[in-house]
Order: structure tokens, then sequence, then C-alpha cells
């Protein structure tokens, strides 16, 4: 097998993967796998912008509490802290970078956004394209170190682990040659982000496949509260939308939820209104659209002017233009969608997992900073804070690394040629039982029934992935089933509703349950 060494791999190449990379390029030679081009992120998509604390009239004091409280009594409270403090500073290094944010008022001051759970403005943004902002110089600066280098195209499949449970590295597919390839590794640093594609409606891109959680759980690692995935409350409703998400900042600027009789309901469901943390607005808009039967409720931005709106938010103006939908005339449809997995790999907030040799960052990682709920443009505070804290602590343990030896890929040989509609049949039949039965609003029969039919599709799949060998889709069914199969496990041991997990049949908060839900492979699956 075709195998290259590396000091250190990074999987990966949004926020957390890429902004890792030019920090660790400062000490060692970076490799950062990519499964797709190198842009192909949720990263790339982030539209709100990053939460900070930057006004005079803001407080580190605050921006933790609110992120406590929206945590619903499971945030680890230093890792909070620790993400609070060093955003300022890592905001400043992206700045130096070249990454732009917008500014306002006549000295330029930073532009900051208001969203759910803050109690300031304090989301510094680039229009409603900070996403791309930041991915594309990230990849640029990369591009320019000559001590990173980037392979797209590389798509991971699983760890390889020595003798002792020592991670050193990956087995990659590299999906343009479809041949199997080992990248050694002394460290390796799993950076592969969400994996809102377990659900049949998402806001994420197709590579948020979940397939970091999965990789981590087959080689042993602690997979924490993966029962709390969120919903965002505003995605485009349209036939032909996909994955196109109305920033939650658009409430901030005072647009309003109603039905589609022109009634405005978040009143109804909380005192803060729209800016309510997501969970209830998710929620509260599940309720109406039972309630009433429709298919979207509205979100009305229409008392700002069109060049207002051009300016402040250029993408999503233009992209619901392209579906003949003026915001600032017209309400704009709109429907939750799976957005973010607070669950992940357990991680400290310096990445360090429970095996050696394996780091964690970014949206992949459950460091305990989001609780059961995270509050808005957290991800991307907390993608870099992780990034920067986990490359200086491997750089100070640098004389420790050791590289071990690998065998071969142990389902390289698998040769027929499986027809794409079996594939596609089982894609599809696994997310809709996870939006079916696993979405907002969950009762134990649903989790049940959802375990029992994911369990089924799971098996399918690893027998395929046996008798027909590898192809990324493959690849990625086989993660999309077991990730599925862990949130049901979670979310079946929460018998408590709580942050973005409610079940009715435990609707209140119960404080037995103050803790993660954690989860490891055992010996005999
Ligand atoms: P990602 O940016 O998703 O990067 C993961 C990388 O891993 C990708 O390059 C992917 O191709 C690669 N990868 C995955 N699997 C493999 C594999 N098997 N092999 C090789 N490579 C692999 N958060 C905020 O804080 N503010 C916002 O405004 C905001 N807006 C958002 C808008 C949208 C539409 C979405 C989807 C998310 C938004 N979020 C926002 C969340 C935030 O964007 C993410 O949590 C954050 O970008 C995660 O960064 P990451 O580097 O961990 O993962
Ligand atoms: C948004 O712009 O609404 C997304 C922000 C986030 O997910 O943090």
């Amino acid at each position: 097998m075709d195998t290259v060494t590396s000091d250190i791999l990074v999987i990966g190449s949004g926020a957390a993967g890429l902004f890792f990379a030019l920090k660790a390029a400062e000490y060692a030679d970076v490799r950062v796998v990519t499964k797709k081009q190198a842009a192909q992120s949720n990263t790339n998509y982030a539209q709100g912008g990053i939460a900070s604390v930057i006004a005079g009239t803001d407080s580190f004091e605050s921006h933790i509490a609110d992120t406590i409280e929206g945590g619903r009594g499971l945030c680890d409270r230093e890792a909070v802290e620790i993400m609070v403090r060093e955003g300022p500073s890592r905001i400043e290094e992206l700045m130096e970078l070249g990454v732009r944010f917008s500014r306002a008022g006549s000295e330029g001051s930073l532009s900051l956004g208001r969203e759910g759970g803050h109690s300031h403005s304090r989301i510094i943004h680039y229009g409603d394209i900070t996403g791309r902002e930041l991915e594309e110089n990230l990849i640029r600066a990369c591009i320019e170190n000559e001590r990173v280098v980037i392979e797209e195209s590389c798509l991971a499949i699983d760890l390889i682990q020595d003798g002792d449970g020592r991670i050193n590295g990956v087995f990659l597919l590299d999906t343009t040659k479809g041949v199997i390839k080992a990248c050694q590794a002394t460290e390796t640093v799993l950076a592969t982000g969400g994996a809102g594609k377990i659900y049949l409606y998402t806001s994420n891109p197709d590579i948020a496949t979940g397939d970091g959680i999965a990789m981590a759980y087959r080689a042993g690692a602690e997979i924490a509260n993966l029962e709390f995935v969120q919903f965002h409350p505003t995605c485009l409703y349209h036939p032909e939308a996909k994955s196109r998400l109305i920033s939650e900042a658009l409430r901030g600027e005072g647009a309003r939820l109603k039905d589609q009789s022109d009634r405005f309901f978040m009143s109804d469901y909380d005192e803060r209104e729209e800016l309510a943390p997501r969970d209830v607005v998710a929620r509260a808009i599940d309720s109406e659209m039972k309630r009433s039967g429709d298919k979207f409720v509205l979100l009305d931005i229409s008392h700002r002017s069109a060049a207002w709106l051009k300016e402040r938010f250029p993408y999503i103006y233009e992209s619901c233009l392209e579906f003949g939908i003026d915001i600032s005339t017209d309400p704009i449809p709109v429907v939750p969608a799976a957005h973010y997995m607070v669950g992940g790999v357990k991680a400290s907030i310096d990445g360090t997992t429970n095996l050696d040799g394996l780091s964690v960052i970014g949206e992949v990682a459950c460091s305990g900073v989001h609780g059961a709920n995270r509050l808005a443009s957290n991800s991307l505070l907390e993608s870099i804070v992780m990034a920067g804290r986990c490359a200086k602590r491997l750089g100070s343990s640098k004389a420790e690394r050791k590289q071990g030896a690998i065998a071969d890929y142990p389902d390289n040989d698998g040769a027929g040629e499986l027809e794409t509609v079996i594939l596609d049949h089982d894609w599809d039949l696994a997310r809709r039982v996870m939006w079916d039965y696993v979405g907002i609003v969950r009762s134990d029969e649903r989790l049940r029934i959802a375990g029992e039919r994911i369990g089924q599709i799971k098996k399918t799949v690893e027998n395929l992935y046996v008798e027909y060998g590898l192809s990324a889709d493959m690849v990625e069914l086989r993660n999309i089933a077991l990730v599925s199969s862990l949130v049901i496990r979670s979310a079946i041991s929460r018998r408590e509703s709580r942050g973005l997990h409610y079940n009715v049949d435990h609707p209140h908060t119960d404080p037995e349950y103050s803790l993660d839900t954690v989860i490891k492979r055992s010996e005999n699956e």
C-alpha cells in the first residue's frame, strides 16, 4: 500500500483544521487531508459570524454567563471561560492573516450583530458571508506557508492504531484514483466537522457525514452528548432550495416570525421572542407547523429597505431573489433543519482525547463549551480557540512523539460492482428515519422504532461494505448509519428533556441527568 509519512496530520480543511495547521507550522511540517475541494466545509457557509467580546459595554462575564445559561447546566465552566477570554486574541490573529470583518460608524469600529441567547451585540461578521471570507483567507495562508501541504480528494476511512492502541495516522481513499493509501503520522488531528447529513433536511453541505465521530468511535474514543443535535429554526423553504440558511442575524436586525395568517407567535413561547435561544425558537416553529398543518412559517424583515438589506445580507438577499422572493417586500418561507452537532468526540478545550496520538478540534469535538445547546456564533469561536490551544499543546510535547508500524487496510479486497441505486436507497432511508423519528420533538416509542430501523440499515451497510469494498458513498453511508445509531442510543439514555433534547415522555429537566452522556465501543462490537 502507498504510504506517506507526516509529522503532524490534520484531517479536515475547515476553520479548525486550517487555523491549527498554520499555528502548528510554526514548529512542524503539517499535512492537511480533505475529502473534496479544500473549501468544502461547514465553515465556508457560515453566515452570522463569530461571537466575541469587543464592545466596551460588553464583558467576558456576560458572554460566559449567556453561554452557560444556554447550555442548560451541562457546560464545562472552565472550558467556557477559556473560549470566551481567548477569543479576542484569536480574532486579532485572523485579522492579521487578512480576514475582513464589516465595520460601522465614522471611526470604522467593528460592526456587531446580535443573535439568540446573547444579551449583547457581540457577533463580528463579514456581511452574511463570514464563513467564505474566513475559509478563503485560511486556505490562502496555508498555501503560502511552506510547511503546510493541503491534499484534496483524500477521504479518511479509518484511523490507524498500533498494538498499544496509539493512533498512528489514517487510511485514506484517494477518490480521484479509487485507491487506498496510508498516511502515517506522529500526531493525528481530527477536524472533520459536523454530521448534519444524518438528517434528510439540513443546512449543512454534503461533506458533513459525521466521519470523524464514526472513525473515532471505531478506534475506541469516548463520544459525548450526541443527543444534542441543533436544529436551526430558519432555513429557506422552497422545493429547489437545498441547504439554504436564513441567518439568525436577520432576527437580530428585527425580523419577526409569523404564521401564514400573519400572526406573530414568538411571544406565546418566550419573553425574549425572536431572540430566544435556538432550541426554543425551533420548537416553537415546529409546534406552530403541527398546529396549523402548514409546511412552513414566515420570517418578515420587510421593515428594512432593499438598499440596507443588500449591504447587510448580500448573500441572503440574492439567494432569495433567485427563488422569486424579494425580502424587502415579501416574507421568507422558512422551516427548521438539522444544523449543528453539539456532541462529538470527548475532548478537552485543547483537543486532548482518551486515545494517545489523537487530538480532536472544532465541531467534531465535544469540549463542553456548548453544554446542551450551543449559542449562535459560538462554534467558529470554539474552533479557532481549540485549534490554537491544541497546536500549542502539541508543540510543547513534541519530544515525546513516536511512530509505530502499520498493517494493510483490512477491508481492502471487496471487488463487486454495487449498483448505486441500492446505496441511494439506504442513504435516503437512514436520513428520513432520523428526520421522522429523532427530530426536534422525540418520544420513547419513536426513538425505539428509529433504533430498530437504523439498526437494520447499519447491518445491511456493514454487509455491503465487506462484500463490495470501498467507494466514497459507501464509506459515508457506513458512517451515517453508525453515527445515527449513536445519536439514538444517547437520546434513549437521557430520560429527561434538556436544551436541544426534548422528549414528550420526559418533558422536564431532571437534576439526576446533569451530566454528559458518554459512550464508547464495547469489546464485542
Ligand atoms: P468544517 O468547517 O465543517 O470542516 C470540516 C472539514 O473536514 C471539511 O474540509 C471536510 O471536507 C473535511 N472532512 C470531513 N470528513 C472527512 C473525511 N472523512 N476525510 C477527509 N476530510 C474530511 N457557526 C458560527 O459560529 N457562526 C456562524 O455564523 C455559523 N453559520 C453557519 C452556517 C451554516 C450554513 C452552517 C452549516 C454552519 C454554521 N455555523 C456557524 C457552524 C460552523 O460553521 C461550524 O461549526 C464550523 O465551521 C466547524 O468548523 P470545523 O473546522 O470544525 O468543520
Ligand atoms: C446563523 O447565521 O444563523 C448561523 C449562526 C450559527 O450557527 O452559529
